[in-house]
Formats: structure tokens, sequence, C-alpha cells
């Protein structure tokens, strides 16, 4: 290591642990070592101690750039025996940049990424009927994953009607959401609460235009959300799925086939009807459907009792129903019940998530239970390939 070795040493010595160093500096986008990422071009090191650093940034304008800066210099003076650092910045080549991100996608044909045989597991969230809480618990969810260590990804799949850029708290006070920057082809997703998130929201200038696009657009833009948008190793993704069973449920289904299924209903047992249809649909591409969750259950009031405002039994019954003529062994479980919480909407509404904001709140602990459950269920085998080849 740098700081094992002496500090009388040659120019060459001197910048050779200075690139050591440079190795622990990470880009905040690309959550990639800088030395990696072709970012350090050279360090010169004179043997009195004076440190020359060539650093060039993917794009002009990079967001990241005073951090990066910042954090080359902090890490090049760290190394003993260094006087003096000049820190040189410049922009990559077109050439370079192409080479990067190519390198980044390596092993990913056409650059789909997320295939049957990819570690990562896929979760789309989806509901029969609109306004049932996906967006919310598909954002609950990651958060509390993240919060186990996991590496997680949103996918906001509901192009006409998004809402996870200000459930999640990526958008500024005029509810625009936060740009992802694109290195060349490729797109970098801003995170919040250690969660990418990809959004249309983050392509329209504002926030109130209507995405009025038919199924053919809606199949490309998802198409490229999950090409272009470089998330790196992730060990989930969730889906926030538009409500019912149109055309990207449909394009989520045939882009995703190996996908698990959340099926996510209210306590209204005439709501078990619609919610089942959703996850009928996503079957019939292929995808497993793991479980439902009922939200918006009974509402506690201050003196102890129960408020049923929605009815009680929407999430077994929807669970029964899907269960039959499942092509599983096991039926579908409800993986929980989420109580109606004042907190959860007002932590929705300022960008918050409840399982941080308000972790203790009785729709918060629900969820965070919900996310162990996902956790130990592990990752279904639907639409991977066994490679049971004869021997
Ligand atoms: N358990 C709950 N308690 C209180 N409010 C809730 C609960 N779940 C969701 N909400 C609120 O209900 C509204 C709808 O939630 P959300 O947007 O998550 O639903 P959705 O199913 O994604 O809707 P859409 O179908 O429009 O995409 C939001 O204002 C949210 O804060
Ligand atoms: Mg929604």
């Amino acid at each position: 290591m740098a700081d094992a070795v002496p500090p009388d040493r040659s120019g060459d010595a001197l910048a050779r642990a200075v690139l050591v160093a440079l190795a622990r500096v990470i880009d905040p986008e690309i959550h990639r070592p800088i030395t990696e990422l072709d970012m350090v071009r050279g360090v010169e090191a004179q043997p009195g101690g004076a440190v020359r650093v060539d650093l060039q940034l993917t794009i002009v304008g990079c967001p990241a750039a005073s951090t990066i800066e910042a954090d080359v210099l902090a890490a090049a003076s760290s190394v003993p025996g260094v006087t003096d650092v000049d820190v040189d910045v410049s922009v990559m080549s077109p050439e370079t940049r192409t080479a990067l991100t190519e390198r980044l996608r390596a092993g990913r044909p056409n650059g789909v990424q997320f295939t049957p045989d990819s570690l990562t597991r896929v979760i789309a969230v989806t509901s029969g009927k609109g306004g049932v809480g996906k967006s919310t618990i598909t954002v609950n969810l990651a958060v509390a994953l993240a919060r186990r260590g996991l590496r997680v990804g949103i996918v906001d799949a509901d192009v006409h009607g998004f809402s996870v850029p200000g459930l999640i708290g990526l958008t500024d006070d005029s509810g625009r959401a936060a740009r992802p920057t694109r290195v060349g082809q490729m797109i970098l997703p801003p995170v919040a609460h250690d969660v990418k998130v990809v959004s249309i929201g983050m392509f329209v200038d504002d926030p109130s235009t209507a995405v009025a696009w038919r199924g053919p657009m809606l199949h490309r833009t998802i198409n490229q959300f999950l090409t272009d948008v470089f998330f790196g190793d992730l060990d989930v993704l969730l889906l926030d799925l538009p409500p019912g069973t149109g055309d990207v449920a449909i394009s989520v289904g045939q882009l995703l086939p190996h996908a698990e299924v959340l099926v996510v209903t209210t306590p209204q047992a005439a709501a078990a009807d619609v919610a089942e249809r959703s996850g009928v649909v996503a079957r019939q591409t292929g995808q497993r459907v793991i479980g439902v969750i009922e939200n918006m259950a009974g509402l506690v009031q201050p003196d102890g009792s129960v408020l049923e405002l929605f009815g009680s039994g929407g999430g077994v019954e929807t669970a029964r129903r899907l269960s039959v003529g499942a092509p599983e062994v096991d039926p579908v479980p409800v993986l929980g019940s989420v109580p109606l919480s004042v907190a959860l909407r007002t932590g929705g509404d300022s960008g918050v998530p409840v399982v941080v904001g308000d972790p203790s709140d009785v729709a918060a602990v629900a969820l965070s239970a919900i996310a162990d459950r996902l956790v130990a269920m592990g990752r279904g085998l639907a639409g991977r390939k066994l490679n049971l080849g004869v021997r």
C-alpha cells in the first residue's frame, strides 16, 4: 500500500504510490474507481514531492466534477512524500468515451441488461386498479432493501403517470425531476436513498407534460430504460408499473419474461376481480406471481380501534384466486398487509419514504417486514436456464 512506502522515494515510486491512492477515488455517478474508468491519464511526480495529476472527465460540465477533483486532490495529498498537488482537468475525447461505455457494457449483447441469466432479481409491481399504492410500495420496498445492503434500482415504467421521482425525493421545488447524466449513449441514473432511479419524468421539461405515447413508443422507452441506463451490477431491480393490463405491462412481460410479479390490491373483496386479472396477464408472458400485497388496510385510531375504510379480505381473496391453476407448486402468498397511514402518505408527498422518515410507523413496519420476506424468499427460477444437460 502507498502508506507503507517510505517518503524519500524517486519520482517514479511516488507517482506509482499516488496512482494507488487514486484507485480509492470513486466516480460518484458511475460508482467505480476513476482509475478503472480511464479518467486518470497520467501522474507525474518530482523527487521533491510535487505531483501533477492529469484527470479527464467523461463529459463537459460533468456535475460531479468538483467532487471528483476534490477527492483526487485529497487522495494524492494523503500520500507520504507528496508536498504539492496540481490537478490538470480535461475532458475525454469522443473516442475514449465510446471505448469506456463499451467496456462498461461488456458482456451484454446489444446492451440488454437483466437478461434471464443475469444475477439481478427483477420484481414488477402491478395492480388491476389505479391508485392502490403501487408506486408508494415500490419506492418503500426499494429503499428498505437498499438499507439491508442490497444494490437496488427502480425503473418507473409508468410512462404516462410517472410518480417515482417525487416519491423518492428526486424532484426540486417546482416538481422537476433530477436529470440523469449522459456519457455518450449511456445514461447514468440519479440516486436517492441509495436507490438508482430512472423515470420518463427525468426527460421531460415540464413536469405537467402529458406523455401521450402509444404502444410502440412506450415499448421503445421501456426498452431504452433497460438497455441504455447504466445500473451497474444490481441485486434487485423493481419496476413500478402503470395500473391494469395495458401496453406497458405487456412490453415488460416481453422484455423481462423472467420477472417476478407482486400484485397490489386494496382490502375490498370486490377489488380481487381486477387484481387477479393483472396477475393472470403477467403469468401469460411467463412471469411468476410471487405474492400479493394488501394496501390501505385498517386505519389504527387514536383509541386503538381499527377503522376498516376499504373493508377486509381483498388480499387473501386475490391470493386465493391467483393460486387457482397457478403453475407453481406453492399457493400465492399474501406477503403483507399495509395499513392506511398518514405518515406513509406525507412521506410520499415530501419525497422521504416512510421506511426512512418514520420507521416505527405501522405502515413502515409492515413494509419493512415485506422487504424481509422478499429477501428470505430469494430469487425464483422463473425463466432461467437451468443447464441440466445430460452428462
Ligand atoms: N397505506 C396508505 N395509507 C395512506 N395513503 C396511502 C397508502 N398507500 C398509498 N397511499 C396514498 O394513495 C395515493 C396513491 O398511491 P400511489 O400513487 O402509490 O398509487 P398507485 O397504485 O401507484 O397509483 P397509480 O395507479 O396512479 O400509479 C398516494 O397519494 C399515496 O400517498
Ligand atoms: Mg403509480
